[in-house]
């Protein structure tokens, strides 16, 4: 437990050190919020910098504001979008908590650093897929921002029109758009595509998202007559695939991919490779100008030749390996990932103690807790 109704809770947050991050952990709305379950709330200057909040805000939400030592000191809960590095946190009370995005496989040597340092670290992207959990999950609220993100870099990079336009000159046709995969992303990517106008279609290992495809105005291409269909395993992610399934899924997928314009991927299977969906054979089929976006591409793309972070060219295609989508809409996906946190410690506020109190029988705290009392006690850590 942190903090006593004496010693109020204080909650750091601080400027994101990782290159390129432009997101913050808090906004003027969270801080509100967190005052008035009775915290108090230090802020690092230019902390929101990135993400369009001036100090000045943070300010009138009544964040105390300083640099990273000041901010740290004596704090009982540290928020982080990717999270400090221990040796940052070395004047935040003993067993302080960090509440914040920790890529814990990517990271291991960081969660070690955190147990060492007596430091309880909380993975927020380890949130169960559970009813209880949706406001909190932050794997949820950034995807569909890429998602949506995608749609609109796809439609930069190509050199033709989204909608059809009927005019004076001439018809223009509508883009043909693909999208592979329809969870979060893949689900805010079709909803995007048919806002812009194309016309659009969608595929999936799991039947039951053939229903959601359709009723967004979309056209399911699936795979059927084949074993081992049914693509839905534990908490609703994906399994991986028979190779019946895979080969049919190839074929289906060549004969469909040769005739579209934007093809985005967002297949995932937890803890695996991304599942590679396109060839580079299958690349040379599409039209000259033609884009593929790969939201896969970090855990290693599901379109061969993608570089994560990179556009490259293969057959007059150009290929984009997305790289944390969300962080290019920093405003929109810092409020969301914001409110997520804030989300799951209110969860967990108690009244009495004035403090967020999290029982260790509970299945949320269960699945994120990774270190405590100085040791990694997340199974899926300990037992990788
Ligand atoms: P994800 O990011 O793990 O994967 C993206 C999509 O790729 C999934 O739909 C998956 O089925 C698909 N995929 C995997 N292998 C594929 C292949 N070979 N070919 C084509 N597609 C493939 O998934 P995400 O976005 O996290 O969502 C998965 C499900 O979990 C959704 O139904 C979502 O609504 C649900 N969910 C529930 C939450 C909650 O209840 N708290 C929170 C987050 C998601």
């Amino acid at each position: 437990m942190v903090g006593t109704v004496a010693n109020p809770v204080r909650i750091a947050v601080l400027k994101e050190r990782a290159e390129g991050e432009a997101r913050v952990a808090a906004t003027p709305e969270t801080v509100k919020k967190f005052i008035a379950l009775g915290a108090t709330v230090a802020g690092e200057r230019g902390a929101g910098a990135g993400a369009s909040i001036p100090d000045a805000e943070f300010g009138a939400a009544g964040a105390e504001l300083g640099d990273a030592a000041s901010t740290t000191k004596d704090a009982d809960i540290v928020l982080g979008v990717q999270g400090p590095e221990a040796a940052s946190l070395n004047g935040a009370t003993s067993g302080a908590w960090v509440v914040a995005g920790l890529d814990p496989f990517g990271r291991r040597d960081r969660i070690d650093a955190y147990a060492g340092a007596g430091i309880e670290a909380l993975a927020m992207e380890f949130m169960p897929r559970i009813t209880r959990a949706q406001s909190m999950d932050i794997l949820s609220s950034q995807s569909n921002l890429a998602g949506y993100k995608a749609v609109i870099d796809g439609a930069a990079a190509y050199r033709r029109a989204f909608p059809m336009m009927m005019t004076a000159a001439g018809t223009v046709s509508p883009a043909k758009v693909f999208v592979m995969g329809v969870g979060v992303a893949g689900l805010q990517a079709i909803a995007t595509a048919k806002r812009l106008g194309a016309q659009v279609s969608a595929t999936d290992v799991r039947s039951a998202t053939k229903e959601q495809i359709q009723s967004l105005g979309a056209k399911p291409i699936f795979v059927e007559n084949v074993a081992g269909i049914e693509g839905e395993g534990a908490g609703g992610y994906a399994t991986e695939m028979s190779d019946e399934y895979r080969q049919a899924q190839a074929e289906l997928v060549s004969s469909h991919i040769a005739k579209q314009d934007i093809v985005i991927t967002t297949a995932l299977i937890p803890g695996r490779a991304a599942p590679r969906l396109i060839s580079d054979a299958q690349l040379a089929t599409m039209r000259a100008g033609s884009v593929v976006i790969d939201l896969a591409a970090e855990a290693g793309g599901n379109v061969e030749g993608c570089i994560a972070g990179e556009a490259v060219q293969h057959h007059g295609v150009t290929v984009i390996g997305a790289s944390n989508l969300a962080r290019s809409i920093p405003a929109d996906s810092s409020a969301l990932f914001a409110r997520n946190l804030y989300n799951f410690l209110s969860a967990f506020w108690d009244k009495d103690a004035s403090a967020p109190v999290l029982p260790d029988d509970d299945e949320i705290v269960q699945a994120i807790r990774l270190t405590s009392g100085g040791k990694v006690v997340s199974e899926r850590l300990t037992a990788s």
